[in-house]
């Protein structure tokens, strides 16, 4: 068992292979937070923790007349509400005396192998293989009955610890929960700490930034109603000194894909405090007697080899431990075309298989007919609700179409945005009460369309209907499930007033029984998440799909940027990226080695190429297949920093048993008579000779990683390399 209590001491130790995570009850039963860090042995490292009399940090009730205890300067495990802690609180309970107080106590714990799971949240599991243990400590507050259960589950080998909440009413009078974070993390010095976070915008999303822990609370966070392009439910705590390939980094990742609230708080003696958890903005949720609230998880990795370190334990968990789906490993992604950027809503059945036919001759295997199939949709005014053939447009009828994609050897995907509704539509005409709207009020507009009140049952079940039915129709092999507004007029036409401040987050519970019941019923069907590109790229929607549309910024030199960012937690497997017309000076190739950071495909009129360009896409569709078990498989490695000046960008990707790399440089900037530039590949067999392209000359690890890779710079503005490494046996 990877949990240790030891019944003396009252410690409960976690223990991952390489690192410990410790907590105690200790002075009068409070749950305290000792340690997170490399591995240390079951040892109570309490002694850490001086007290002292803090002015103005009061003490609870019954230390009495000792001056020295107080919670304002006690690294907690989970922080109470209104007992002398001013700094950001774990949760905020209104009473049903009206009163705003949780004075949790440490009064049982439980230990179970395996991990936990969550009834109405996504998680991350255990395999056969993983040794997973689970740890359970539940805080009551004597006076309301209150309940939390603390849930900690430990992925040994993995390296990796997770954490959820349930909050329990155990009283006999409703409660209301203003705040329920589900992750307190106290270090008791934080003053050398950064914090890094993912912000963007649309076309822009994942950029990397990294600011210094000043005496304030940082908050990175998204009222959107969903997870967001402008901020992304994962930051990193790591030193100051930290760098990519060394120093301190502790990530933590929430399942979550609403409103979400990263707090990182240094005080006033320098401990610093991280909560994070559903967004408080607007959440008042009720809880009756008996009833139980569950919070998301957090997923949490901590290393001492920098970003590269802890991308790495990331990437490894997620491929494995995250999403079910047959796609992650069993069976290989295809390479696919999409119709938005060929014919957006303009289109018939003719049209469809023209471009289908031309891009068979670039190693296409996947069709997916994007966006303008259904109901009335010839532009964004109208349609979205409808998920009935638009037989005006597909004339020969959805069956025919998809066999006639079959016929030419192709499999067929599809396009559906199930969450909005247009105000022109057959649904919004015989339901305008599922539109979230408030009543009396226009809701704002965005893309002309409204959201639809997935906090409702009836709502999601026409949604599983509708969509099934398509699914099940027609011989579908892939759907694009796409969401293109942030939430506004929340409101719930089936709750009464005083539950509005539920809607946010009965919204996502709604959309994630939506997402179970087509999604995990359909196990053939490989689901690629969008967002108007990116914008709800997080680690509960990839529980469900297996790739990610990262953006709907298709330029090359942009993706850059845009696969760096988004490779600091997400593997690049995960990563959806096509080759668009975008970038008029990038040549086809470059474009080529860029997507193949990501799940490769093509957003394009495949009629429009040249029977040249077909045959280098058909070449690049083959290099995709060829080095797919590197980049689907291998370690990922970010060689250079696209946000910094300079003149190249590279990365790379290697196989678990350093056999084989793929070293991928783009030339983003030429100098006349520069100096000669080199890349360094990473991740090599040192003493192991290998070949270059299939060079007979062979190199050594240790000289490759050290000397570097000379670059051609007497090349055409973005050119681009590939250096595949074969190791010699
Ligand atoms: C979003 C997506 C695009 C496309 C359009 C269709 O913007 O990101 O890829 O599917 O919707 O409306």
């Amino acid at each position: 068992m990877a949990i240790i209590f030891n019944e003396k001491a009252k410690t409960f130790t976690l223990n991952t292979k390489h690192t410990s995570y410790q907590m105690k009850i200790g002075n009068l039963d409070y749950l305290l937070h000792l340690y997170y860090g490399p591995s240390i042995p079951d040892e109570d490292v309490s002694w850490q923790i001086m007290q002292y009399d803090r002015g103005f940090s009061g003490n609870p009730y019954e230390s009495r007349n000792a001056r020295t205890f107080s919670l304002d300067a006690q690294p907690q495990e989970y922080s109470t509400q209104q007992q002398g802690d001013f700094r950001a609180a774990s949760i905020e309970v209104i009473n049903s005396d009206g009163s705003y107080s949780f004075h949790g106590k440490a009064v049982d714990y439980r230990l179970t192998k395996g991990k936990y799971k969550l009834d109405t949240l996504p998680c991350v599991f255990a395999r056969e293989e993983d040794t997973a243990d689970t740890l359970e400590v539940t805080l009551l507050d004597q006076v309301s009955q209150v309940k939390v259960i603390l849930l900690f589950g430990v992925f040994q080998e993995a390296d990796i610890i997770t954490r959820a909440v349930k909050v329990v009413n155990g009283g006999d009078r409703p409660i209301h929960l203003a705040k329920v974070m589900s992750l307190c993390l106290d270090f008791l010095n934080g003053s050398d700490f950064d914090l890094v976070s993912l912000p963007g915008r649309y076309g822009q999303e994942r950029q990397v930034e990294r600011q210094h822990m000043t005496h304030h609370i940082h908050n990175i966070g998204s009222v959107r109603g969903s997870s967001s392009h402008q901020q992304n439910p994962f930051v990193i705590l790591c030193g100051r000194e930290t760098t990519e390939d060394c120093g301190r980094c502790y990530g933590f990742s929430l399942m979550y894909s609403g409103n979400f609230l990263a707090e990182a708080e240094l005080d006033q003696y320098d401990q610093l405090r991280l909560g994070m958890g559903i967004n408080p903005k607007q959440f008042l949720y009720e809880l009756k007697p008996g009833e139980i609230f569950e919070g998301p998880e957090v997923v949490m990795a901590f290393t001492n080899s920098g970003f590269t370190g802890l991308s790495h334990l990331y990437h490894d968990f997620y491929r494995t431990n995250l999403c079910r789906s047959k796609f992650v490993s069993q069976v290989e992604r295809p390479v696919l075309i999409n119709s938005w950027e060929a014919a957006f809503m303009d289109f018939d059945d003719v049209k469809l298989v023209e471009i289908a036919k031309a891009a068979k001759n670039m190693g296409v295997d996947l069709f997916v007919m994007d966006d303008g199939w259904f109901g009335k949709r010839d532009d964004d005014n109208s349609g979205l609700g409808d998920w009935v053939v638009n037989e005006s447009k597909i004339k020969c009828g959805l069956h025919k179409l998809v066999e006639q994609i079959n016929d030419l050897d192709m499999k067929f995907g599809i396009w559906f945005e199930p969450e909005m509704v247009s105000e022109d539509s057959d649904l919004y005409r015989a339901h305008p009460d599922w539109a979230m709207e408030i009543p009396g009020r226009h809701a704002v507009r965005s893309r002309n369309q409204i959201a639809l009140d997935l906090s409702r049952r009836d709502v999601q079940d026409y949604l599983i209907k509708s969509v099934n039915t398509i699914l099940d129709d027609a011989n579908i092999y892939y759907v694009k499930w796409d969401i293109n507004r942030s939430l506004t007029d929340i409101w719930s036409n089936d709750l009464p007033a005083e539950k509005q401040g539920e809607v946010y987050h009965r919204y996502i519970l709604g959309l994630y029984r939506v997402m179970d019941a087509i999604i995990l019923t359909h196990p053939d069907i490989l689901f690629e998440g969008c967002s108007g590109g990116g914008g709800r790229f997080d680690a509960a929607m990839l529980h469900y799909y297996p790739q990610y549309w990262v953006s709907d910024n298709n330029n090359p030199i942009d993706r850059l940027k845009l696969h760096y960012g988004t490779s600091f937690v997400y593997p690049t497997c995960t990563m959806g990226a096509h080759i668009s017309d975008s970038g008029r000076f990038v040549p086809l190739e470059t474009k080529a080695v860029v997507a193949m950071c990501g799940t490769f495909g093509y957003e394009l009129d495949a009629t429009h190429l040249t029977e040249k360009e077909q045959k280098i896409c058909m070449e690049q569709s083959r290099l995709f297949r060829k080095y797919y078990h590197i980049t689907f498989k291998g370690d990922f490695y970010r060689l250079t920093n696209p946000f910094e000046m300079g003149n190249m960008t590279a990365w790379q990707h290697v196989t678990k048993d350093k056999r084989e790399s793929l070293v991928s440089v783009v030339v983003t900037n030429l100098t006349c008579n520069g100096p000669q530039e080199y890349v360094k590949p990473k991740g090599l067999e040192p003493s192991a000779r290998y070949s270059i392209n299939g060079s007979e000359e062979t190199r050594s690890g240790a000289a490759l990683m050290n000397a570097g890779i000379p670059i051609n710079r007497e090349v055409p503005e973005y050119s681009a390399f590939q250096f595949y490494l074969v190791r010699e046996d």
